[in-house]
């Protein structure tokens, strides 16, 4: 035999010759040639046949051949449409997060008596609207403070946790100062968005939000 694949013939010193994959990190140029029609390796869920498929089932295939089938132009576009989405995403934050800022401080609004919670304690409560939910905290007899309760890494929920200092969030295994609302642990970087309190007489009032970077 002379096509390299009889293990006593000499070796073709040429790098991409048969018979040196292994020894060289090359492969026999067929490996990446698609030998059979994709309906021969696969069934897709739905039966149909591979052409009727979506688009995104043909860009991800199920089956690992099927990658081959993926052309480096169809993964550009892709990488592009991603990275446009993901742009266009920061760009509304932004823009909503200076329309906040022009708009002023949110109104007043009540929140609750001093006397509602023991110390130690933590009451839900919404600010500035009806969507936003936030946890009121008694520090001490004359001290409380209120943040926002969505976690500043993918927005979950945080819980309280005032027997040690924390806020918690389970999605991550975040946690948050619950004095300053400062990132202690896990992926969040930023603070949690602290509301503003006034107390007047016995009442509990939430007068602002401070959105905080660091
Ligand atoms: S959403 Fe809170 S740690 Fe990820």
């Amino acid at each position: 035999m002379s096509d390299g694949t009889d293990p006593r013939h000499r070796v073709d010193p040429a790098i991409n010759s048969p018979g040196r994959e292994g020894l060289t990190g090359t492969a026999p140029a067929n490996l990446y040639a698609p030998s059979l029609a994709r309906d021969q390796i696969t069934i897709a869920p739905n039966l149909a046949p591979a052409d009727d498929q979506p688009a995104w089932r043909q860009d991800f295939p199920i089956d690992w051949p099927q990658d081959l089938y993926v052309e480096r132009r169809d993964f550009m576009k892709f990488l592009v449409l991603t990275s446009g989405a993901f742009t266009l995403g920061q760009v509304l934050i932004g823009l909503q997060n200076w329309y906040r800022k022009r708009a002023g401080q949110p109104a007043m609004r009540r929140i609750a008596s001093v006397d509602d919670l023991a110390v130690g304690a933590a009451l839900l409560f919404t600010y500035p609207d009806e969507n936003e939910p936030c946890l009121l905290v008694r520090l001490t007899t004359s001290e409380f403070v209120a943040f926002s309760q969505k976690c500043t890494h993918l927005s979950c929920a945080v819980i309280p946790r005032p027997a040690e200092g924390s806020f918690y969030c389970p999605c991550h295994e975040g946690r948050f100062d619950l004095r300053t609302g400062a990132p202690t642990a896990g992926p969040p970087r930023r603070p949690l968005t602290r509301i503003v309190l006034d107390i007047r007489g016995r009442d509990l009032y939430a007068v602002g939000v401070e959105e905080r970077a660091i």
